[in-house]
């Protein structure tokens, strides 16, 4: 059996350093790091995910300042209220949770908010930065952060290793895929239209999953002693359980946890480490602020 990368207890530490930091910062200029939160429409998954990023925030000390859309709203409406929180010194960091619904520019709104407030990561500029070695990005995408930070607080060595990334996201594949270079690794990215998929995984001493198909991944894609780490959050029907359904991840996980070296569950991985990096990115954000 695989050890498990357990991604909720390293989150649960990285949220504890970050809730010290919230207090010293508060003890030596009378501030605390402020995060918006913008959830656009009634999307369940949007829903409970900012929930969980103001619970995150509550627990740590950030305070969280949250305005809900109608699904119907104006992309002017949207870029009056991210114009609102780029002006208001109180807030750090800016989050407009994704997808938004399609009458929606999502790339003119990311573009608006303000590149210190960019905690997402996701503004135009922080990207190109991200692309450029030489160029440090002012924030790095929380999730493809905290694949990162897992593989490295798990002490797995990126150098030289071949890495495979399946999927090409702006939010994952395509930002985890630049870290991973940026760290030395042979970077393969994977999708839709790859051909021989199983054969191609198969060659990643490290393979990250985020397409977001339930179960996709099967043991015959692991080399064997890889290291996986399960982005997916699918969410199947299960009869047995009270909700009626239960959450897994890209990668078969009954299926490859004897052949990998290290995996990370669902849920329990990665989920929780891209809400600990939200925190991290915010606390750094009004740092800079506060001087
Ligand atoms: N939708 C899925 N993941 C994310 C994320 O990390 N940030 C935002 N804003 N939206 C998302």
């Amino acid at each position: 059996m695989a050890k498990l990368i357990d991604g909720k207890a390293i989150a649960a530490t990285i949220r504890e350093e970050i809730r010290v930091e919230v207090r010293k910062i508060e003890a030596s200029v009378g501030k605390v790091p402020g995060l918006a939160t913008v959830l656009v429409g009634n999307r369940t998954d949007s829903t409970t995910y900012v929930r969980m990023k103001r619970k995150a925030c509550e627990e740590v000390g950030i305070e969280s300042f949250h305005v809900e859309l109608p699904e119907s709203v104006s992309e002017e409406e949207l870029l009056n209220c991210v114009e609102r929180f780029n002006a208001d010194p109180a807030v750090h960091g800016i989050l407009v949770q994704l997808p938004l619904p399609k009458h929606i520019d999502e790339e003119r709104i990311l573009s608006a908010i303000s590149v210190e407030k960019d905690v997402d990561g996701f503004h135009p500029l922080n990207i190109g930065r991200l692309a450029m070695k030489s160029r440090t990005p002012r924030f790095v995408p929380c999730t493809p952060r905290g694949c990162i930070e897992l593989l490295v607080r798990s002490n797995v060595n990126i150098e030289g290793k071949c890495a495979v990334v399946l999927g090409r996201s702006n939010i994952v594949g395509l930002p985890v895929s630049l870290l991973l270079l940026h760290r030395n690794a042979t970077v393969i990215i994977c999708h839709s239209k790859t051909q021989e998929l199983p054969s191609v995984c198969r060659q990643g001493d490290i393979l990250i999953a985020a397409v977001g198909r339930a179960n996709m991944v099967k043991r015959d894609w692991i080399k064997p002693g890889a290291v996986v780490i399960d982005v997916g959050i699918n969410s199947i029907p299960d009869a047995s359980k009270k909700s009626g359904y239960r959450l897994v991840g890209d990668v078969d996980f009954d299926d490859c946890k004897d052949v990998c070296g290290m995996i990370t569950p669902v849920p329990g991985g990665t989920g929780p480490m891209t809400i600990a990096m939200l925190l991290r990115n915010c606390c750094d954000s009004a740092k800079e602020a506060f001087g």
